[in-house]
């Protein structure tokens, strides 16, 4: 029994933010942005959209290419197929850390209602930008149980521009909004062996100790916002920079490490790294530790700046809509963030 990826997609608002266009209003520059983190652009979401909304957008796209449409998105018949495969998803797994609202309902249900998935199990993952990392290993799971359960839906969705302190140049350069998602289904192809496919290894991990490290300090059950209370800003993402970079060089090379040898595999039989994308000079410094070719890691945090749980599922349907993997390709995912978490997946597509 093997467990596929069977279709991917991603949503990304239209509307572009360039690194000059911050400039105009904070104190940066493009060089530094660029220089310092490698990103170009990122897609900010109108005041209208939530996380959900952006989650439900990939995830049509994913359950289309699941059930074999190949035509344009929007149609009458793209609705059609999708609203149909949507009744044979059983689990819906959503890794956010900017869920539409605090606590409850998760995310997760109100792409439920709105796809009309009415047998799937629906829930939201918090482990940060390893959301999606997480999600997959939390969903092959449930689907290696049995109990019916066949397909999965495994969702990384953010709407970071909300909870960015505008003003401070330190973070509100470094994130953008958007959603990925894919299809799971178990299916009877080998998971070990040569012919083996889908998701055939996960590593996750914690360490709690930074917690203070990537957070959202209010809100909270902690520092819950008072009755009459007057707030300067809203809920907004404080990060210690340099502890988390310390902490991401080692999360990625520890990670790829340990898939490699639990899997007795070495560099020359991966196809494509796909890392969280939060900063380019932390995977070029992992990779360099790692002595992994450059051209094997996937990067578009240029486009896309960092979208946390949403930047692997983004990147994964980019690389598989632009023709880019093949059957049998090894593909490892490497994700850390906030938590703080970390961990990463092996696929054999
Ligand atoms: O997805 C979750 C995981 N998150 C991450 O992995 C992020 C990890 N951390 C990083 O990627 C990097 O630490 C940052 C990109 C956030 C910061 O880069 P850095 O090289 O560590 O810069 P820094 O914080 O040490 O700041 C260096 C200088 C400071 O100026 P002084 O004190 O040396 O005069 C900052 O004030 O750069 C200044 N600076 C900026 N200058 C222009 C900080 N932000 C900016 C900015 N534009 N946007």
């Amino acid at each position: 029994m093997a467990i596929e990826i069977i279709g991917t997609g991603r949503a990304v608002p239209s509307r572009r933010v360039s690194n000059d266009d911050l400039a105009a209003r904070i104190d940066t520059s493009d060089e530094w942005i660029r220089s310092h983190t490698g990103i170009g652009n990122r897609h900010i979401a109108d005041d209208h959209t939530a996380t959900s909304d952006l989650a439900l957008e990939a995830a049509k796209n994913a359950l289309a290419m699941a059930a074999g449409f190949s035509g344009g998105s929007g149609s009458e018949e793209w609705n059609r197929v999708v609203a149909e495969a949507a009744q044979s998803i059983d689990v819906i797994i959503l890794g956010t850390a900017t869920p539409d609202y605090v606590g409850t309902p998760s995310t997760a249900c109100i792409v439920q209602h709105k796809l009309g998935a009415k047998q799937a199990l629906a829930m939201d993952i918090s482990a940060g930008c390893t959301g999606f990392v997480y999600g997959l290993e939390v969903a092959t799971g449930l689907l290696s149980l049995g109990r019916g359960r066949k397909r999965a839906l495994v969702i990384g969705a953010e709407l970071l521009s909300r909870v960015i302190d505008w003003e401070d140049r330190g973070t509100c350069v470094l994130f953008g909004d958007g959603a990925g998602a894919v299809v799971l289904e178990v299916n009877d192809a080998p998971s070990e062996g040569p012919e083996r496919r889908g998701l055939v290894r996960s590593m996750l991990w914690a360490d709690g100790s930074g917690s203070e490290s990537l957070l959202f300090r209010r809100g909270g059950s902690r520092n819950p916002f008072k009755p009459g209370e007057t707030i300067e800003k809203g809920i907004c993402v404080e990060m210690n920079g340099q502890e988390v970079y310390n902490f991401a060089v080692k999360a990625v090379t520890d990670t790829a490490n340990a898939l490699m040898q639990a899997d007795g595999i070495g560099v020359d039989d991966i196809t494509w790294i796909i890392p969280h994308q939060a900063n380019a000079r932390i995977v070029q410094a992992a990779a360099r530790r790692l002595k992994m070719p450059a051209e094997k890691i996937y990067l578009n945090i240029e486009e896309y700046a960092n979208t946390s749980a949403a930047s692997i599922p983004i990147a994964l349907d980019e690389l598989n809509r632009n023709g880019k993997i093949k059957k049998g390709d090894l593909i490892l995912t490497i994700g850390f963030g906030g938590g703080l978490t970390y961990g990463g997946n092996i696929i054999v597509w």
